[in-house]
């Protein structure tokens, strides 16, 4: 009996591609109102929705849902433990999640809300331990993103409080500051029900700055685009930097953080091959590949997440960068890449 060879027709390739397709989350692209509400009514549901801010892409769970929540951690391969960020609609919500907030705390969220600033509280019992992971602080925010506040406008008239969303990578990747970046890192990791909201990139492209408002002062714990001295000039309270001893657990201040898969090395003699980004006006080093050359702090801030991604998908083994100087969003961007040059060569899957 000779071999019969199996014919596979265009159209079963097509039916089981669209199947396929059937399994896998969604993705809104500049999403409509009608789009903004089915993905707040995804939310109540205890799905996953990945949305922009104005500093990265979140991945959201309604956060008053213990098992929706859960599934951040898995996708994201989180340790469970490490906090997350409750984002809500406006200033007027904060007493739902917080309580004994002090004055300053009050004019911080005034002044910079929406924005890109997270505020570490002491919490309501809304704020239960699987969001706070087991602290008695909470961290909230309002973003100023209008894809993120119109979300949270629909998840309030559902009757949800507030979403905790973490950047939407896997556990100490790159942030991701667009959708194609999202797919990217937890596509895999999403099901049917859930959902993408593309509204382009995001405008700052670094995560918000945390300050701890549990103490007396106001404490920064990661620095960001609003800065100390943007702070004290607009509104005079005096702001510290980290001490030492804080016992605020935050995992971006882990050693090793925002990594890509190339080697980041920082300031260092850059050789032939190795990606190579600094501002503009220095010279690319003889052999180097040039990622980028930014004109101001802010599109450095912008584009460095999406550099990280470039050198990664053109298979990079070393990124050699030049840190900006300076105070500000420059001293936001040196301790993102200090992080990031933390975890040395890791070798590719081929
Ligand atoms: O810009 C941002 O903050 C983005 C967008 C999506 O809002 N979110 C973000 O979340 O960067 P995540 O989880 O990737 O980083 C938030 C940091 C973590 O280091 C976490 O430990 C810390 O905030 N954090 C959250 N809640 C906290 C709490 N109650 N106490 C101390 N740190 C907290
Ligand atoms: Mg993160």
């Amino acid at each position: 009996m000779g071999t019969r060879k199996r014919r596979v027709s265009v159209k079963s390739c097509r039916a089981k591609l669209d199947k396929w397709d059937d399994l896998r989350m969604q993705v809104f692209s500049n999403p409509t109102q009608n789009e903004i509400k089915m993905a707040a009514k995804a939310l109540k549901e205890g799905n996953l929705v990945a949305f922009p801010t104005e500093t990265v892409y979140g991945l959201g769970a309604d956060a008053e849902n213990e098992m929706a929540v859960s599934r951040i951690y898995s996708v994201k391969g989180r340790p469970t433990g490490h906090p997350l960020i409750v984002h809500i609609s406006s200033v007027n919500q904060i007493d739902k999640w917080a309580r004994d907030i002090p004055e300053y705390a009050l004019t911080l969220a005034e002044e910079f809300w929406p924005g890109p600033m997270t505020l570490i509280l002491k919490r309501s019992d809304l704020a239960r331990d699987f969001i706070t992971g087991g602290q008695e602080n909470v961290g909230v925010r309002v973003p100023a993103q209008p894809v993120a506040l119109a979300l949270l406008n629909e998840f309030n008239k559902l009757g949800g409080n507030g979403i905790s969303a973490p950047s939407a990578n896997r556990f100490g990747a790159v942030s991701p500051t667009s959708a194609s970046a999202v797919k990217e890192e937890i596509e895999k990791f999403l099901n049917r029900e859930d959902l993408i909201l593309d509204d382009g990139p995001c405008v700052v492209g670094l995560e918000s700055t945390i300050i701890d408002c549990t103490g007396s002062d106001p404490v920064i714990l990661r620095p960001g685009y609003l800065t100390r001295s943007m702070v004290e000039n607009k509104t005079g309270i005096k702001v510290s930097k980290r001490k030492h001893d804080s016992n605020v657990k935050t995992s971006g201040l882990l050693k090793s953080h925002y990594s890509p898969k190339a080697e980041v090395v920082l300031d260092e003699t850059t050789g032939p091959g190795d990606g190579f980004l600094a501002m503009y006006d220095v010279p690319t080093p003889q052999g180097a590949i040039r990622l980028a050359s930014p004109k101001t702090i802010d599109e450095y801030a912008k584009n460095l997440y999406s550099i990280l991604r470039l050198a990664d998908s053109n298979k990079l083994l070393k990124i050699s960068i030049r840190m900006p100087e300076g105070d500000g969003l420059a001293e936001a961007i040196r301790d993102r890449l200090i992080k990031a040059s933390a975890k040395r060569s890791k070798i590719y899957d081929v």
